[in-house]
């Protein structure tokens, strides 16, 4: 399996890469992006990524984080990008759950933007954190497109959403929140799409699957969404690994 959204460049993990990658290979995860959010930990994810082979890089500016940057760390990602290790700009976006200020959520779209602009100069696909902000995302994807697609990381929207951005070439990313026991939505998209349109990642540290809901997460439980998603679309766990893993790589190779 590939987890396609994890940040061992958390302080969580940060301390030992090594015995986070041992034990995720352990559960059967031979590959990693490792994703940044704020230009330290774009860093560190570079740093990661060029020590151990099986992990890439994703690099970017979280929407949460855009209150603190400046635009000259625009042009620090920019540099960092082109490290042919990073496979990604990511992760970046809009979160109007945690920001509820219009003149903040100007800036994250300012931010989405510019970096939309970077993956496009660099052919890149992209990875993107939205939350409570789909038909904003959608809107700003449709005029600014971006060449080389992406992920949608954490989709929580509607099946109908879905739709429309697979259908600007993107790839849906499905973790833990899949696996708890109120989540119809994802249910309804799992159904709704096709082979092609998904990968597996875990977004560890945050959003642990069942039955480790509210704990630490770690890239070793990803196989629990690979079960959930085989359960869904009705297909063994072995075809779910098989076909995220070409999409994974149909994405960001
Ligand atoms: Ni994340």
């Amino acid at each position: 399996m590939i987890d396609s959204h994890c940040h061992i460049n958390d302080s969580a993990f940060v301390n030992n890469p090594e015995a986070y990658i041992k034990e995720a290979k352990d559960a059967g995860v031979a590959e990693f992006l490792v994703v940044g959010y704020d230009l330290k930990s774009s860093r560190i994810a570079v740093d990661i990524s060029k020590k151990y082979e099986n992990c890439n890089a994703a690099v970017g500016i979280h929407p949460s984080d855009v209150k603190r940057m400046g635009k000259n760390d625009l042009n620090e990602i920019e540099i960092l990008a082109k490290d042919p290790k990073v496979l990604a700009i990511g992760e970046i976006g809009l979160d109007y759950y945690w920001d509820k200020d219009p003149e903040i959520q100007k800036q994250q779209q300012e931010f989405f933007i510019k970096q939309i602009e970077i993956a496009n100069k660099l052919n890149k696909p992209i990875s993107i954190h939205c939350r409570e902000a789909y038909e904003d995302c959608y809107q700003i994807l449709k005029a600014h497109p971006v060449r080389r697609g992406g992920v949608m990381h954490c989709y929580g929207g509607s099946a109908e959403m879905a739709k429309l951005f697979i259908k600007l070439g993107f790839v849906l990313g499905f973790g833990g929140t899949l696996t708890f026991k109120n989540a119809r939505r994802p249910k309804e998209v799992l159904e709704a799409i096709s082979n092609e349109d998904y990968v597996l990642e875990t977004d560890a540290p945050y959003l642990a699957p069942d039955p480790f809901r509210g704990k630490q997460n770690h890239s070793k439980y990803l196989y629990l969404v690979k079960e959930k998603i085989a359960e869904l679309r009705g297909i063994s766990p072995e075809i779910v690994d098989l076909q995220s893993t070409q999409n994974f790589n149909r994405v960001f190779k």
